[in-house]
């Protein structure tokens, strides 16, 4: 799922996403749960004004369970109400359609004052590449698309999918692209495999990954690859050079490089966020 982002792309892309918020209630902004901040489009805060938003943070089955519990209250602290969920396994899905009721309220308790027997809320996921968008929309109106597609005539072009009878998404997701313009984002998502390998050199993403284990989760480092405490101290170019040796890639250091990355995203080290927060503390009077 790679797209190649130019200027006229860029633009095109945001007056898609413009288009598409004015048919709805609500933004469901899609990101990965392993980097709150790096998964999101610079400009999307600005694109969707005052519309309400939710945060889904998805991947969370990949993320550090405890980071995510920070993440989510730092985007409560934002005036964000948010979801840790995991759409690919065990679905919490059902807790977005009660997130979207409890965020659009008054909205709705409107409609019912109008004597409304439903009261109808419309959303769209927006993301960038590979968070999930596609995923989250397929879980989210698994039932409803079966039964539509037993009724003729109703399948083709349709631009509301049902989630129940009272909440609809729209049926394309809002792709954005990223923050190409921080290396370290790109950095970090090309550890996570969301853009193709080739563009990040396979070592400086290594290199990145090895210093956050090794700052973040020294523990898991050690025990995956059998290391010392003292190996630690070694700078990092040393320590990749001494981990290529130790696990017998002699003096490749790509090879070595491409290992970790690969444990790394095939859970060699448990769950990890690639991200830090620090959360604002209450200020108590002047
Ligand atoms: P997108 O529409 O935002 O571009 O993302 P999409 O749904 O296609 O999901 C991208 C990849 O992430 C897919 O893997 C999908 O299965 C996986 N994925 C989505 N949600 C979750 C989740 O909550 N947890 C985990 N572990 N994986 C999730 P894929 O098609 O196999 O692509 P890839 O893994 O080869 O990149």
């Amino acid at each position: 799922s790679t797209i190649q982002w130019f200027p006229g792309h860029m633009a095109k892309a945001r007056n898609q996403v413009q288009e598409k918020l004015k048919l709805v209630d609500i933004v469901l902004e899609i990101v990965d749960a392993r980097i709150p901040i790096s998964s999101q489009n610079p400009m999307l805060a600005e694109i969707i004004e005052h519309k309400p938003k939710i945060m889904i943070l998805n991947k969370a089955d990949l993320a550090d369970p405890k980071q995510t519990e920070v993440w989510q209250a730092y985007f409560k602290q934002q005036g964000y109400a948010s979801i840790a969920i995991d759409a690919q396994h065990k679905s919490q899905l059902p807790q977005i359609n009660k997130v979207v009721r409890t965020v659009l309220k008054d909205k709705i308790q409107k409609q019912y004052d109008k004597g409304l027997k439903l009261a109808k809320v419309r959303a769209i996921c927006i993301g960038i590449p590979n968070v999930g968008k596609s995923t989250i929309l397929n879980r989210l109106v698994h039932k409803n698309i079966a039964k539509t597609g037993d009724r003729p005539g109703v399948t083709k072009n349709q631009q509301w999918l049902k989630v129940n009878e009272e909440f609809e998404v729209l049926d394309t997701p809002g792709i954005l692209w990223p923050k190409f313009e921080d290396q370290t984002v790109g950095t970090k998502l090309a550890l996570l495999g969301s853009i193709k390998d080739s563009i990040y050199a396979d070592d400086d993403v290594a290199l990145f990954a090895l210093d956050y284990l090794k700052t973040h989760y020294a523990p898991r480092l050690l025990a995956a690859y059998k290391l010392n405490e003292a190996d630690l101290d070694q700078d990092n170019p040393d320590l990749m050079l001494f981990l290529t040796k130790k696990l017998g890639f002699k003096e490749d250091y790509d090879q070595f490089a491409q290992r970790l990355i690969l444990d790394i995203r095939k859970g060699r080290f448990g769950r990890l966020t690639f991200e830090d927060v620090v959360l604002a503390t209450d200020t108590v009077g002047d």
